[in-house]
């Protein structure tokens, strides 16, 4: 039965890749934006762009005010205690590699940090950086052949030594949700501080963070229909202070000598400089705009377009997919057939999906893979979609074999 969204026609770039033949697959990279949240980009920046804070005139208080409401509602979005555990940073990135130099004074050499075998490089190379500078362990915990930490893995490798578990909470290559509870639960038994990387998992459910007890969350905001250059640390604000600062210039100090200096804390002491004031306010309205929608509606949407995706997949001869999938997108190789080939037969056809190796090196590694190709859903898409893939697929099978 065919599926159409309900909100497909909020998304103007819909429109443009139907006018060119596009069928975009790939908002798992990065998704396409509202017109709400064009809206107060380019309402931002027509309405007069202005610095934030420390102003005395009316387009500086208005951006202020602005900017600062994004706070909140991002502090709403994740249930956080209060607007001052959200620090503004340019990406899921860039958190993690603020939590990797400013926790740096917490380990000893001989420490361990624990991630998992399925990390986006984003929340695996700052940590082993981290490591290699302080002469801590990285233990790496295993997967299932489902594609989830193995818990039985997770109970003997984390312990006394542990002091910070990072952990994604849905895989961007296997699209598996992660035992996170079970896992911060474990760490919080040795005191380990714990980092969850939120960047896939924001977009396909609703997440508490006081529920979930860990101590960072970490997102995107273009991977969540807002903008790009802007990403949202959460940190309880007692492990806020025990980041030390990274980044320094203006706006993070409260008073400066030639000599020394005396800095802000959470979060204004984490935002270095001019933050990207649109982006932020822009991020906003995505919040805004998702908070509006039916999110049962939404998430039922989503669930019974994944399921269509799996079940094409699997009927298809010599098609398999990585992990067992459980949110929004499939990974998958075919026997026989070389990735990169039907990656840009399936680009000729006007189908953007994402070939290669995901930012996860190590996890293809380890599944004895050099690629695969991922599709990946968003709320605006719907069953035709899926019909044009799944016969740009025929076809490209048909020529490769
Ligand atoms: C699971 C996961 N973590 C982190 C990131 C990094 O996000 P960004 O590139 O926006 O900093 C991504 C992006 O693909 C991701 O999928």
């Amino acid at each position: 039965m065919a599926l159409d969204s309900p909100w497909r026609s909020d998304f103007p770039a819909l429109a443009a890749f139907e006018a060119e033949g596009q069928v975009y697959l790939d908002s798992a990279a990065t998704a396409q934006k509202p017109q709400a949240v064009l809206d107060a980009l380019l309402g931002y920046y027509t309405s007069g762009a202005a610095n934030v804070h420390r102003a005395q005139h009316l387009p500086g208080e208005r951006a202020t005010r602005a900017f600062e409401a994004t706070r909140t509602k991002a502090t709403h979005w994740l249930n956080a205690h209060s607007p001052a555990e959200i620090v503004f940073t340019r990406g899921a990135t860039e958190a993690f590699n603020l939590l990797a130099y400013g926790l740096e004074a917490e380990f000893e050499a001989g420490d361990e940090i624990v991630i998992s075998a399925l990390e986006h490089h984003a929340n695996l190379l700052p940590w082993q950086q981290l490591a290699l500078r302080r002469g801590l362990r990285l233990l790496v915990l295993p997967l299932t052949a489902e594609g989830v930490v193995d818990m039985d893995a997770a109970r003997e490798l984390i312990g006394p030594q542990t002091r910070l578990l990072a952990i994604s909470q849905l895989s961007n290559v296997l699209g598996c949700w992660q035992p996170l509870t079970e896992l911060i639960a474990l760490a919080k038994v040795h005191d380990a501080l714990t980092v969850v990387d939120g960047a896939q998992g924001v977009v396909h459910g609703r997440h508490d963070v006081q529920v979930l007890g860990c101590d960072f969350y970490v997102f995107s905001s273009h991977k969540l229909y807002g903008p790009e250059g802007v990403g949202v640390l959460y940190g309880r604000s007692e492990a806020l202070q025990r980041l030390r600062h990274w980044q320094f210039g203006g706006e993070m100090v409260h008073l400066a000598d030639y000599h020394s200096a005396d800095f802000h804390g959470a979060p204004m002491g984490f935002e270095a400089g001019t933050p990207p004031i649109g982006g932020v306010i822009a991020l906003g309205a995505a919040l805004d705009y998702l908070g509006s929608l039916d999110t049962g509606a939404l998430f039922a949407h989503e669930a019974v377009l994944h399921g269509k995706l799996l079940a094409g997949l699997k009927v298809r001869d010599g098609v398999r997919v990585l992990g067992t999938p459980q949110a929004a997108l499939a990974s998958f190789v075919v026997d026989g057939v070389h990735t990169a080939d039907l990656a840009h037969l399936l680009g000729e056809q006007g189908i953007a999906v994402r070939a290669g190796q995901h930012c996860a090196m190590p996890l293809y590694k380890r599944l004895g893979l050099t690629g695969a190709i991922r599709v990946s859903l968003g709320l605006y898409n719907d069953t035709a979609d899926l019909d044009h893939f799944f016969t740009a697929l025929d076809r490209a099978l048909e020529l490769l074999r």
